[in-house]
C-alpha cells in the first residue's frame, strides 16, 4: 500500500480526460495534476524544447508522487525515453501511447488502422514504431490534425464549425480503408461521438483514456503500490493560470476544476 499521490501531466488542460479516466477507476488514489500552460501547445514544438519542459516537470512531480503518468501524445512522443532515464531511478514513469499500441495489437491484427494527432506526434513515428515492434502486420496511416485541440479548447465540439473541420481531416484519403482510428492526442475523447457520427460507426473509433488507466491500476496492483483510502484532496496546477484555462477546465473534466498556480 501507498497512498502517495499519481503524478499526471499533460502540456495543458487535454489532459484532463485521462485524469478524469484515473479518477473514476481508482478513486481512493490522490492526483497531482500539472499542465504546462504556459508552453502549450506542445503539438507544434520541437522534439528538443518539449524533452526540456517535460525533464523540468516530471522532477517537480518525482518528488511528490509514487508514479508519473504522461497523459499527452506529445511529450509522450518526444519525451518519454529521457524522462525515463532522467527520474527512472527515483519513479515509475508511464504513459498514453503504450496502453493503446498494446490495445491495438490485440484487436486488430493485419488490419490497416488510422491515427489523429498533434505534428509532434505523427512526425515522432512513435505509434508505426511500437506497432511495427509487436510484429501483428498492421498498418498505420497517420493524419497530423492540428485545428482540433485548440478548436476543442475554444468550445467548438458540436455545430457547424467543428462539423466542417472533423469532416475536412476525415476526409483525407489516407484514412480510407481503415478499420480503426487512434485518437493520438488527449483532447480528442471530447470529439469521439462527432468522429464516431461521422463513420457511422463502421470504423472503431479509439481513445486512450480507459486504457491509460486500466495501466495504471495494473501498474500499481503489481507493485502493490494501490492506496486504499485518498489521503489528500487533488492538485491541479498549471504553469500559468487564466480565467479561460480555468473555464475550459469542465470540458475535458465534466466538472469545474479549480487550477493553482505554479508555486514560485
Ligand atoms: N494534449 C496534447 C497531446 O495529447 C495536445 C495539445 C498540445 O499540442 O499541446 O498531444
Amino acid at each position: 500500500m501507498n497512498t502517495r499521490p499519481i503524478g499526471i501531466f499533460d502540456s495543458g488542460i487535454g489532459g484532463l480526460t485521462v485524469a478524469r479516466a484515473v479518477k473514476d477507476l481508482l478513486p481512493q488514489e490522490t492526483i497531482v495534476y500539472f499542465g504546462d500552460t504556459a508552453h502549450l501547445p506542445y503539438g507544434d514544438k520541437s522534439t528538443a524544447t518539449i524533452q526540456a519542459y517535460a525533464l523540468r516537470i516530471c522532477d517537480f512531480l518525482q518528488k511528490r508522487c509514487k508514479v508519473i503518468l504522461i497523459a499527452c501524445n506529445s511529450a509522450a512522443a518526444a519525451a518519454y525515453d529521457v524522462v525515463c532515464a532522467h527520474v527512472g531511478q527515483q519513479v515509475a514513469v508511464l504513459n498514453v501511447i503504450d496502453p493503446m499500441v498494446d490495445y491495438m495489437g490485440s484487436q486488430f491484427q493485419g488490419q490497416p488502422i488510422g491515427l489523429i494527432g498533434t505534428q509532434q506526434t505523427v512526425q515522432s513515428g512513435i505509434y508505426p514504431q511500437k506497432l511495427q515492434a509487436l510484429g501483428q502486420g498492421i498498418q498505420l496511416q497517420a493524419l497530423a490534425t492540428p485545428l482540433l485541440a485548440p478548436m476543442i479548447e475554444a468550445g467548438f465540439t458540436q455545430g457547424v464549425i467543428s462539423q466542417e473541420i472533423i469532416h475536412n481531416y476525415l476526409q483525407n484519403p489516407i484514412l480510407q480503408q481503415i478499420k480503426a482510428l487512434i485518437l493520438g492526442c488527449t483532447h480528442y475523447p471530447v470529439i469521439r461521438a462527432q468522429l464516431q457520427a461521422f463513420y457511422q460507426d463502421q470504423v472503431a473509433v479509439v481513445e486512450a483514456t480507459t486504457l491509460a488507466a486500466k495501466a495504471l491500476q495494473e501498474f500499481l496492483t503489481r507493485h502493490q503500490l494501490l492506496s486504499n483510502r485518498a489521503q489528500a484532496a487533488d492538485h491541479f496546477i498549471v504553469s500559468d493560470l487564466t480565467p479561460a484555462f480555468e473555464a475550459a477546465t469542465r470540458i475535458f473534466f465534466n466538472q469545474p476544476v479549480h487550477l493553482e498556480q505554479l508555486p514560485a
